[in-house]
């Protein structure tokens, strides 16, 4: 499964690839509000920081603003991927752009339904928000788990790029229905890291090393090795 960033804080971008760990980025209108700064300064810096595909949302919300947009978007850097809502204007750009090798990431994809019609209309990646349906008491990855039915049903290559991720367990349980992506704040990568049992077992490798003499932890001399 690839990992992506969900992210437009180039710091966090900076020190997510330094760790190996991610595969893309994905962006989105509030993320980037946060930043504050040039739009596609920002996104040409992530670009050139990920070897990866790149999400770039679309503001219009005609299909026409829209392919307009993301005609301009991939001008920016070939791994741009324009991000299109998963409403019908959206899908009309979704197979404009589609039909011009230009991928699309359809996002606030909420149903099955929605995921279905995406595929049909060319999407190249579809972006459900588990989370957001956790939050309303309904089960964000059934959906994750129905959308890998109906995808793996027909032979859709959309990728299910799993979004909307607040826990390592959507993680988890992305990975084990076969999600082909997720995406992630920097806050639960960060998570994916850390167990207590490694830190406390390191610090015990560590007193256990420490109660040896220096003598005897010493390197060879280099002479005593020619
Ligand atoms: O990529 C979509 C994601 O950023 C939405 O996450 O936490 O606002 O539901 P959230």
């Amino acid at each position: 499964m690839k990992i992506f960033l969900d992210s437009a804080d180039i710091k966090e971008v900076k020190e997510a690839a330094s760790w190996g760990a991610i595969d893309g980025v994905t962006t989105n209108p509030s993320l980037v509000a946060k930043e504050n700064t040039d739009f596609f300064e920002l996104l040409k810096e992530i670009c050139e920081t990920v070897d990866g595909p790149i999400s770039m949302e679309t503001t219009s919300l005609d299909a026409e603003g829209m392919v307009n947009e993301g005609r301009t978007f991939v001008k920016l850097h070939p791994n741009i991927i324009v991000k299109c809502p998963l409403t019908k204007e959206g899908l009309k750009a979704t197979r404009a752009l589609s039909s011009e090798n230009i991928r699309v990431n359809v996002t606030l994809c909420f149903s099955a339904n929605q995921a279905l019609l995406a595929a049909k209309a060319g999407a190249y990646f579809i972006s459900p928000f588990v989370g957001r349906l956790d939050d309303l008491g309904t089960e964000g990855m059934q959906l994750i788990q129905d959308i890998r039915q109906i995808y793996d049903n027909y032979q859709f290559e959309t990728e299910i790029l799993v979004a909307s991720v607040r826990h390592p367990l959507h993680v988890l349980e992305a990975a084990r229905i076969g999600a082909d992506i997720v995406t992630i704040p920097f806050k639960v990568l960060d998570a994916l890291v850390k167990h207590p049992l490694t830190d406390r077992g390191l610090d015990q490798f560590m007193k256990d090393w420490d109660k040896l003499p220096d003598s005897i932890k010493r390197p060879p001399s280099i002479d005593a090795r020619s």
